[in-house]
């Protein structure tokens, strides 16, 4: 989409919001502020002329001196001996238009400054830091120009510092424990942290938030956090299991954003945007060919075990099967279907390092994909394509082009990749996040737009704001998603799981997280239930944002509740704006979301274990408008372990300014639609 200035980029430096201190040696610091003032940062050498920084928030330091640096593996490292040769300051303020998202238009309004370093001698090489002080968090980067004698690099780390300045509160998962970014979050005081992924955050005694992230990861390594006391250091990905270089690159290069995200409450880290800000605008064109929406699928019923990926009596991906689930999604108004185990592959260890069996255009033979494209066509829903790779990337490359082509010969305009392996490396030994993987991820997601072909990414790296570059990235898993509920062997995902996330994880973007069981106690699996009640089921739908929503149950249970199954066919993936009601990290949490380009609102609340009242003030309607509000809530004797399926819907007239009271059940929540009148 296109970038249109609000008001005109200011070129200059801004006399309030940036200073430069002058010594008799030159320019020894930077001072940057956000646009109102409220996050400050200065730059500065240290004695030994390393780059360092602090934070301040409203006056109140946030982040101590926190060094900065590059290290390299055979030429000298750049951590030392600089001095301050320029400094290059603007400000900018321009809104952009997302073709789908949380928010249609987003405001990118910072100051920056560009510092160039130079080594003082024998060695005279460059390099640049990039500040950037917005009103929602700082952000910056390296840049290391072309230079002589600086041709290829090996970068070995990062010096980059986060000190924070308190024993905060802390909610982490760990990294490179075997299971990528699929945990429970820990929830503990900063200095009991060891190495963590990002999005991490943060609250300090006063309720201050604080997130550390990335943005724009591209041709790099993704970045974890080391804890040492309350300091952080940026840990960087190696390459390969036998390879200890984080980054091969050569000059000039710039690293990702490392950003910090700093909020008064909690809340207001969701509708921070700064991640997408920091990322090149829509590379892709005219992305009018980009749908969000809803879809079903053979999935649910792989995750029971009551069929199966592989072929037998059970294989689920049949033309007869895919062809009920197609009239299921015609008949209720969804977009796609998504069909799993309909390729060759799936009958070996396709898990455990078998992903070189996988074929990307060859069918099942009792999986007609001529007649089901056709048949699917002709119903109006397109079959979204699933391409299970087995962390085998070698394999999938080689078949890209063609795997791409028969996907948009057959009209899915979705696929689904996956990178299902045990452990933290891929077949071929490099690791799951590291730059090689980055590489890959970005040109999987450039062939499938150069196909007009969505992407949901499972098992992939982390979402750092790609979205904006390639809009076709629409989704991805990147945590513990659903189907944890059907098979973990510690039960399940706990009711505060959902309460966490949307502060941690869902800070970097979309999730494909796949909610809407209905059959919540699943009875094939004795040992495991969905630990939710069915109404916090619904409410899911609005609190964890993506354009593409699953209805992951099976059709014959959406049957038994066509009254709840109401309001997910009714409840909207795009979005005009978002706001965050209320909301406690891994407790409780209320969104409400206006539909793009209409009137109509969906409100999502839900509670961790605790049952608790809620009141949610319908202030942000249209004051000229009257709405029918359907609430689904939990019912009086609704508890996600006793009664799940206990809930009631009630319709009524509402306008701005009412309040709709009820109480969520433990494990419970709450869904509203807010359909606006015809006026
Ligand atoms: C893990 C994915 O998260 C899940 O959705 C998928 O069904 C399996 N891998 C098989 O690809």
């Amino acid at each position: 989409m296109n970038n249109f200035p609000l008001s005109s980029l200011l070129a200059a430096g801004i006399a309030m919001a940036l200073s430069a201190g002058a010594t008799a040696d030159g320019i020894s610091k930077t001072n940057l502020a956000s646009p109102s003032g409220k996050i400050a940062v200065d730059f500065y050498l240290t004695d030994k002329g390393q780059p360092a920084y602090r934070a301040s928030f409203s006056g109140k330091p946030v982040i101590g001196e926190s060094l900065l640096g590059l290290d390299f593996k055979s030429a000298s490292d750049m951590l030392d001996d600089f001095s301050i040769v320029d400094v290059k300051t603007r400000s900018a303020d321009s809104t952009w238009e997302q073709p789908w998202g949380e928010e249609h238009y987003i405001r990118d309004h910072f100051n920056e400054a560009v510092i160039a370093l130079e080594e003082k001698g024998p060695a005279t090489r460059k390099l640049n830091l990039i500040f950037r002080a917005y009103d929602d968090g700082l952000a910056f980067r390296y840049q290391v120009p072309q230079q002589q004698g600086l041709d290829k690099v090996e970068i070995m780390q990062e010096a980059t510092e986060f000190n924070l300045l308190g024993n905060h509160s802390s909610w982490w998962t760990p990294a490179l424990a075997g299971e990528k970014y699929e945990y429970l979050t820990e929830n503990t005081p900063l200095d009991q942290v060891k190495l963590v992924h990002t999005p991490f955050t943060m609250k300090d005694k006063s309720g201050l938030a604080i997130a550390i992230h990335e943005a724009a990861l591209k041709d790099y390594a993704t970045m974890n956090l080391s804890g040492n006391g309350t300091g952080l250091k940026a840990a960087l990905v190696p390459i390969h299991k036998d390879n200890p270089v984080k980054v091969e690159t050569s000059t000039p290069f710039a690293s990702p954003w490392r950003t910090v995200q700093i909020a008064e409450k909690e809340t207001d880290l969701i509708t921070s945007y700064l991640t997408l800000n920091l990322n090149e605008p829509n590379q892709l064109g005219d992305v009018s060919w980009l749908k969000p929406g809803k879809y079903v699928g053979i999935w649910w019923e792989l995750h029971l075990e009551k069929g199966t990926w592989n072929q037998g009596p059970k294989h689920a991906a049949t033309t007869e099967n895919t062809k009920k689930y197609i009239d299921f999604a015609a008949a209720n108004g969804f977009d796609g279907v998504l069909v799993e185990g309909w390729n060759w592959g799936w009958d070996g260890e396709w898990f455990n390092h078998g992903g070189a069996a996988f074929n990307f255009t060859k069918p099942y033979p009792d999986y007609d994909v001529d007649t089901l494209s056709k048949y699917a066509a002709d119903k109006g829903v397109y079959i979204i394509g699933h391409h299970e790779t087995g962390a085998e990337t070698d394999n999938y490359e080689r078949q890209l082009e063609d795997a791409y082509d028969f996907l948009q010969k057959h009209g899915m305009k979705a696929v689904k990749t996956g990178y299902v392996e045990s452990g933290e490396l891929l077949t071929n030994g490099n690791y799951h996040h590291g730059q090689k993987f980055v590489q890959h991820a970005e040109k999987v997601t450039k062939v499938a737009a150069a196909h007009k072909v969505m992407v949901v990414a499972h098992e992939t790296v982390k979402d750092t704001g790609e979205r904006r570059t390639y809009p076709n990235l629409i989704s991805r898993e990147v945590a513990r998603g659903q189907e944890y509920d059907a098979w973990a062997k510690d039960g399940g995902n706990p009711p505060d799981h959902t309460t966490i996330i949307p502060f941690t994880r869902l800070l970097a973007g979309p999730m494909d997280f796949t909610p809407g069981t209905f059959d919540i106690s699943l009875p094939s699996r004795p040992d495991n239930q969905v630990n939710t009640t069915l109404a916090k089921q619904l409410a899911l739908y609005v609190v964890i944002y993506s354009p593409v929503q699953m209805a992951s149950d099976l059709p014959e249970n959406y049957a038994k509740y066509p009254d709840a199954f109401q309001f997910i066919k009714d409840v909207a993936t795009d979005w005009e704006t978002t706001k965050v009601l209320s909301g406690e990290i891994g407790e409780h949490i209320a969104i409400a979301r206006q539909q793009r380009d209409s009137e109509n609102w969906f409100v999502g609340a839900i509670t961790d274990e605790k049952a608790r009242d809620v009141a949610v003030n319908l202030d942000f309607l249209n004051k000229d408008l009257s709405y029918t509000a359907t609430i689904y809530r939990d019912g009086d004797k609704a508890d996600y372990r006793r009664n799940p399926e206990d809930y009631v819907i009630e319709t009524r007239k509402v306008k701005a300014g009412d309040k709709v009271r009820a109480q969520l059940a433990a494990g419970g929540g709450m869904a509203i639609s807010l359909l606006a009148d015809p006026h």
